[in-house]
């Protein structure tokens, strides 16, 4: 039965040492929590008679200093019950009936949470563990788990055994949620749990992102925000703001501002840049809609929260993609057209641009270097063209270009005009020479019929004469 009954105290930290006439239990608590200590002796029934007889001799008292916590003693079996426990309640407290005593080592921990357990993600939390008790101090073993139930080795700096600092990594969104700070010792025997809440404001999306759009393409950027998820009880703002790629531009497309009860409202601040911020969209989504994007319309787009004069952000990289063709128009039969394809900004190490004709030969394939944002394709076959961004085999983004053939009397205008003008011009010349020669003939026959007409009049009026 002391077996059943120590093991039974020791799972609540509360561990009997001796049964004699003097008990010394041992029991943890934590700072701002309840404690409740108890009387206990071997035999129930013995007890409850010693209660009836001694029930005014039973004392609980903590030597000459006062308890700082709210303590109450309740109930039939004379706990002492002490809420929101101080560091300094920390010590020997003795219930006495008859020749009875017990005596219960109180063991405080206190674990604080920087920023009130209140982060942005990338912040590094500083937690504070302090312990107090009347013996001395043991040297503890830590170990903390988080929110996922793994565990996290944080940088721990110890303090004379009183104080132990521990330097997290930086947070992520998904570290939110309940974390478990697990504080062993063998002598005295400790094994306490501390439960604590982390809230983890941030972004859904990754810290940086690429999104490709091809020019005069819609495009919509969005951020998905975790304050609902997180049930996040506190105002925030943020801002929008585009980076351009090569200059060091940046313009703030608008602000907003998250209320405690989840609602969010937007400004906006610029004018001289087409965008729209879309009406109906997910819940706890900030988004920027470009209508008709342009190549220079590539960069940064950087969604900043900001907390208590702390921020964090998370960035969107715009890549554009625009082709070309040089001579514009559709391709004549023999003729030769360059097409450009050409992206705005940098390319990923691992990632390249490609030429293709749909349903061409191997001949019509063309690959740029790594790192080159622009290739050139020379071509002498109409059909449809295809310029993709190849990242790690992957096609990112594609822009089709259609290269009509020109009609066939255009060609043979372009021939014309391309054999030379010259003999455009002996052609003429000969047609009027042999206009011109045509007509002198014309005026000889002319003439010569004219003399005809008259001789033949002159001789009917000499035939008419005779
Ligand atoms: C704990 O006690 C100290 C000193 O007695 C006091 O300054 C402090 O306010 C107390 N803390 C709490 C949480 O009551
Ligand atoms: C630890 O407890 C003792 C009493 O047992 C008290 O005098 C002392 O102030 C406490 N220390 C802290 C840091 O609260
Ligand atoms: C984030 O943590 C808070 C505090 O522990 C909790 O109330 C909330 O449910 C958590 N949300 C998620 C998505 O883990
Ligand atoms: C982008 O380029 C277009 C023409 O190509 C120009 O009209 C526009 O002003 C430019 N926008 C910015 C923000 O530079
Ligand atoms: C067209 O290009 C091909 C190969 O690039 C070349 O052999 C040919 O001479 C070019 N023709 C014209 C008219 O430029
Ligand atoms: C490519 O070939 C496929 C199958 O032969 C055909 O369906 C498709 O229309 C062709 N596309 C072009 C652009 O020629
Ligand atoms: C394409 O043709 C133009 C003019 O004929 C020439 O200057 C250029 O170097 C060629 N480009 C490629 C990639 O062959």
């Amino acid at each position: 039965l002391f077996y059943f009954i120590s093991s039974f105290f020791c799972v609540f930290s509360l561990c009997l040492i001796s049964s004699m006439a003097q008990q010394n239990l041992l029991q943890t608590g934590l700072a701002g929590g309840e404690v409740t200590l108890n009387c206990p002796v071997e035999n129930t029934r013995e007890y409850w008679k010693k209660i009836s007889s001694l029930l005014t001799k039973t004392i609980f008292s903590k030597g000459p200093i006062a308890i700082s916590g709210e303590a109450e003693i309740k109930g039939e079996y004379k706990q002492l019950r002490v809420r929101k426990l101080n560091l300094s309640d920390a010590g020997i407290y003795t219930c006495q009936y008859g020749s009875h005593k017990v005596q219960t080592s109180l063991h405080v921990f206190k674990l604080t949470i920087s920023s009130d357990g209140h982060f942005l993600q990338n912040e590094v939390p500083e937690l504070i563990l302090m312990q107090n008790s009347s013996s001395p101090l043991p040297d503890l073993s830590i170990t903390l788990f988080n929110s996922n139930n793994n565990r996290v080795r944080p940088e721990l700096k110890n303090e004379m055994r009183q104080k132990y600092i521990m330097n997290l990594k930086n947070l992520e969104a998904t570290d939110n949620g309940t974390w478990v700070c697990q504080v062993h010792s063998d002598s005295p025997p400790i094994n306490q749990k501390i439960f604590f809440a982390l809230k983890v404001l941030g972004f859904q999306n990754p810290d940086s992102e690429r999104k490709y759009a091809t020019v005069d393409s819609t495009v919509i950027l969005s951020w998905h925000l975790n304050f609902q998820k997180i049930k996040w009880k506190e105002d925030f703002t943020g801002q929008l703001i585009w980076k351009q790629q090569e200059s060091a531009n940046t313009l703030q497309l608008f602000d907003f501002k998250v209320t405690a009860q989840g609602e969010l409202h937007e400004t906006k601040k610029s004018s001289n840049f087409l965008f729209e911020i879309p009406e109906r969209k997910p819940e706890s989504t900030i988004q920027v809609k470009l209508p008709k994007v342009h190549f220079n319309h590539s960069g940064q787009y950087q969604c900043q929260l900001a907390y208590q004069g702390r921020y964090t952000q998370s960035k969107i990289e715009l890549v554009v993609m625009k082709v070309s063709s040089d001579p514009a128009g559709p391709l004549s039969r023999g003729a030769n057209m360059t097409l450009t394809c050409q992206v705005s900004g940098q390319l990923p190490p691992n990632a390249y641009l490609r030429w293709e004709r749909v349903n061409g030969t191997k001949m019509d394939i063309k690959n740029s270097k790594q790192h080159e944002v622009k290739l050139e394709v020379n071509i002498s076959a109409a059909g449809l063209w295809s310029c993709h961004l190849i990242e790690d085999n992957d096609r990112k983004i594609s822009f089709h270009y259609h290269v009509e053939e020109a009609p066939v009397w255009i060609n043979y205008v372009i021939i014309g005009t391309s054999v030379g003008g010259g003999i455009l011009v002996f052609v003429l010349a000969c047609l009027c020479i042999i206009s011109s020669i045509k007509w002198k003939r014309r005026r000889q026959r002319a003439r010569r019929m004219a003399q005809g007409r008259q001789y033949l009049l002159e001789n009917k009026t000499c035939q008419c004469q005779q």
